[in-house]
């Protein structure tokens, strides 16, 4: 299931990587910061599974009809509103929830992505406009 995703993700991600001039995350100004995390979202296809809203999927992902995507929009009740950046970051980077819980393997793991692209994506998954949608759980697929 990690095979269309992964070596697309890779292949980005040294890209954007290698473009970046002032990466320090302090020197970047929040809309140069949504945008350059934009990019990184389109490239790593976060909305083929997480809905071009950001507002998650309940009919299933990408070739897992039985697994939902959860609302990652801002909204406190549904999305992800009430998760620190440092909690979004581990999400994205080595797939654990607020609390710290593994996610689903189905989540991709985006772990070669750097400090700055992951502090880009955090900001521009924050600028997208909170959707209320409850997406119910779904139980993960066995890890194999
Ligand atoms: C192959 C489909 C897929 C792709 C691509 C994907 N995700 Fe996910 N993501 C999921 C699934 C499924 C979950 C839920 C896992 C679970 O419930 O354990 C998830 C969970 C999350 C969570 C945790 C939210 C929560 O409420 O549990 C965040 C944040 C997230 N994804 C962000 C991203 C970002 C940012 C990208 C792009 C860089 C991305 N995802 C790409 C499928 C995907």
């Amino acid at each position: 299931m990690f095979l269309a995703v992964l070596p697309f993700a890779m292949a980005c991600s040294s890209s954007t990587t290698s473009s970046s001039s002032s990466s320090d995350a302090g020197g970047t100004t929040n809309a140069a910061s949504v945008d350059l995390g934009k990019t990184i979202a389109t490239k790593n296809a976060c909305a083929s599974c997480h809905g071009a809203d950001y507002a998650g999927s309940a009919s299933g992902i990408p070739g897992n009809p039985n697994v939902n995507a959860p609302n990652v929009t801002s909204d406190e009740q549904t999305g992800v509103g009430g998760w620190s950046d440092e909690q979004l970051a581990a999400a994205i980077r080595t797939g654990v929830d607020d609390e710290g819980k593994s996610l689903c393997s189905v989540m991709p793991k985006f772990g070669s992505l750097s400090d700055a692209d992951v502090a880009n994506l955090v900001a521009y998954l924050r600028s997208v406009p909170a959707v209320s949608k409850d997406i119910p759980a779904t139980d993960c697929p066995a890890v194999k």
